[in-house]
């Protein structure tokens, strides 16, 4: 097939681990007679400093005419003026809310081989296998802002449309799983969780019946995840709890640099991100984690292009490279960790081995 894709590279380590993801891409292309026309443009600080704005309409207009979009990650302290009027992240809100996407998927898995970079004990983390389903464009992100020299608010709303579509698309991913969904909001306190609370019963018992549904507490689900997290299969929840929850998800699988997610809408182009930020501490040191960006690539072939084969590969070569010990710092036992380049080379190599075999 004929797919094109844009890269945004980003800030930070974001050019450092989508140039692997784009790697990957070519050798998935290769191997399996795909022609992938990638084409760059720039979003958050490094288009700040070239065009004055986060979000450029130059990249929003080649975003739309691509069909999928690869993004590494957004932001850093030579923009960090919390006074100032433009920030990178208004790039990455911005793109998503154009581009309506609203279902953002942050699957979680955890190597074998990774159960010692968690914190957590190996009998807590056996059997994890969960999907967190944020609401990505609504919600206090977006809602009415206001600031005044002592008194300043984010106002949070939602309409019923807004979470039934969420709500749809994650219980239709909680169907081809283990067919339990957790609602979570915090509807002892906030009328807009009240509302999540009552559209996502009616929904999920009037047109998925066949689903376990349960509601949750926010709160109570962020000590569930480190108590319990292999009882989760989907957890649908709103924007920012969503935001915070899956920063607390990633302990499990031992690092940030592990976790892809997919930004997805209603038509198939899709925005594939780490989940990880720009991490300027490490930023041009070749050390960054590439994984989380590889494994979004796989999301985007999935859910963008539709090569589910191509898909499985990409993920059987990044196990395989793990189970091969060829893990970046943040997983590796102290300093035996590989380059990004090293690490992305060999799930190009083990994809290629596939193609011959
Ligand atoms: C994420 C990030 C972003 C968010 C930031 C960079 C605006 O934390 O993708 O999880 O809050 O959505
Ligand atoms: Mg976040």
């Amino acid at each position: 097939m004929r797919a094109s894709i844009l890269v945004l590279a980003g800030d930070g380590i974001g050019p450092e681990v989508t140039a692997e993801g784009t790697r990957v891409l070519r050798a998935v292309g290769m191997v399996f007679g795909h022609d992938f026309i990638l084409r760059d443009a720039l979003l958050g600080g490094c288009a700040i400093d070239q065009y004055g704005t986060a979000l450029p309409p130059e990249t929003l207009a080649a975003a739309r005419g691509s069909d999928a979009i690869l993004l590494g990650a957004v932001g850093g302290p030579k923009w960090d003026d919390p006074s100032a009027e433009v920030r990178p992240e208004q790039g990455l809100l911005g793109i998503r809310r154009e581009l309506g996407l609203y279902a953002n998927l942050r699957p979680v898995t955890i190597h074998p081989r990774l159960v010692g970079a968690s914190p957590l004990r190996p009998e807590v983390l056996a059997g994890v296998d969960l999907l967190v389903v944020r609401e990505l464009i609504g919600g206090i992100y977006f809602g009415e802002k206001k600031r005044e020299p002592e008194r300043a608010s984010d106002l949070c709303v939602y309409t019923g449309d807004e979470i039934r579509r969420v709500v749809r698309r994650a219980a239709e991913l909680a169907r081809k799983r283990r067919k339990k969904l957790t609602s979570v909001d915090k509807a002892n306190v906030l009328e807009s969780s009240r509302l999540w609370r009552r559209i996502t019963e009616h929904v999920v018992r009037q047109e998925y019946p066949d689903l376990q549904l349960e509601h949750v507490l926010v709160d109570a689900c962020a000590m569930y995840l480190a108590r319990r997290p292999s009882s989760f299969d989907v957890i649908v929840t709103e924007n920012m709890f969503g935001d915070i929850l899956t920063d607390e998800a990633s302990v499990l699988a031992g690092s940030m640099g592990l976790l892809p997610s997919a930004s997805l809408g209603d038509g198939p182009r899709g925005l594939y991100e780490p989940i990880h930020g720009s991490a300027p501490d490490i930023a041009g040191r070749g050390i960054a984690n590439p994984y989380a960006t590889i494994l979004s690539v796989a999301m985007l072939l999935r859910h963008s292009l539709g090569l589910e084969k191509e898909a499985l590969a990409v993920e059987t070569a990044v196990a395989t490279a793990i189970d091969r010990g060829v893990l970046t710092a943040d997983v590796a036992a102290p300093g035996q960790g590989v380059s990004t380049a090293q690490a992305g080379q060999m799930v190009v190599d083990i994809l290629k081995e596939r193609g011959k075999a």
